[in-house]
């Protein structure tokens, strides 16, 4: 067994996870839903997490993400203890290596589509030199909408825009900064089949021309077939790992 206080560190390791729990206050009781998790995501490689609804899946990308703090355990990434960091520093690390798409896109309703993308930059800079480096991102942003096939919705609010249309704006949004990490929560979860398929494609094309390392939850067997490897989560546990070495 290893030691659950070690991260399971690869050399290339660029997020990891050890020892992690969860838990949430029900009424007088806690709700344990993770229930220590230790896993590694490597550089540029496609993984794909898998495993019923409830799970824990959402809970653990989101501690992942920095978007939540785990009850115990920690989380590096690019080789920083993200929880040791002061919340401005931890704000930082998140905002320039993790990309995160969610299920429900989360675009911000007030934004145009191409305002949404370049958020990330507007976050990252201070107001002075967002200002003076506008062009460049706003064009980063621009290309990379074209890219997606919304060159003619970019001043389009969320609202007026179709699910798919929003996922592959929060996809840009997601990648705007290069970020070495992304982490998607069923990203084609909430389209049609169609849809979800041009989505995807978009997303896994982006992935490998940027050797960004993909973090992806589905239920979609034939995708998990196109991912280096696949994790199954049941009850808060990492069950099995497709990359355990194969008996011979
Ligand atoms: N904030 C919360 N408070 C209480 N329970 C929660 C909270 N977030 C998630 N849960 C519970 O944790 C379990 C796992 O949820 P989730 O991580 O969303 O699973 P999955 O993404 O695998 O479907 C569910 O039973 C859910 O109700
Ligand atoms: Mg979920």
């Amino acid at each position: 067994m290893s030691d659950p206080t070690q991260h399971p560190l690869s050399a290339d390791a660029v997020l990891s996870c050890a020892g992690v729990r969860r838990s949430f206050p029900v009424g007088e009781r806690r709700l344990e839903i993770l229930h220590g998790i230790n896993l590694e995501l490597r550089a540029g490689e496609r993984l794909a997490l898998m495993g019923t609804s409830g799970a824990g899946k959402t809970t653990l990308l989101h501690i992942l993400g920095l978007l939540d703090r785990p009850t115990e355990g920690s989380v590096r990434v690019a080789g920083e203890d993200a929880w040791s960091l002061s919340p401005k520093r931890r704000a930082n690390l998140r905002n320039q290596k993790i990309g995160f798409v969610f299920q429900f896109y989360h675009l911000l309703p007030e934004l145009s589509a191409l305002e949404n993308a370049v958020l990330p930059a507007m976050i990252k800079l201070s107001r002075r030199a967002f200002r003076s480096n506008r062009a460049e991102f706003l064009d980063r942003a621009t290309t990379m909408l074209t890219r997606f096939g919304l060159a003619d919705r970019l001043g389009h609010r969320p609202s007026q825009l179709s699910g798919g249309e929003q996922q592959r704006i929060a996809i840009a949004r997601a990648l705007l900064l290069d970020p070495p990490i992304l982490i998607a929560d069923e990203p084609t979860g909430n389209l049609d089949r169609g849809t979800g398929e041009k989505v995807l494609e978009i997303l896994l094309d982006e992935q490998s021309a940027r050797g960004v390392a993909l973090m992806l939850v589905t239920h979609d067997e034939r995708l998990a077939k196109r991912c280096e490897r696949v994790l199954y989560m049941e009850d808060g546990l990492i069950q099995a790992d497709s990359s355990a070495p194969i008996p011979t």
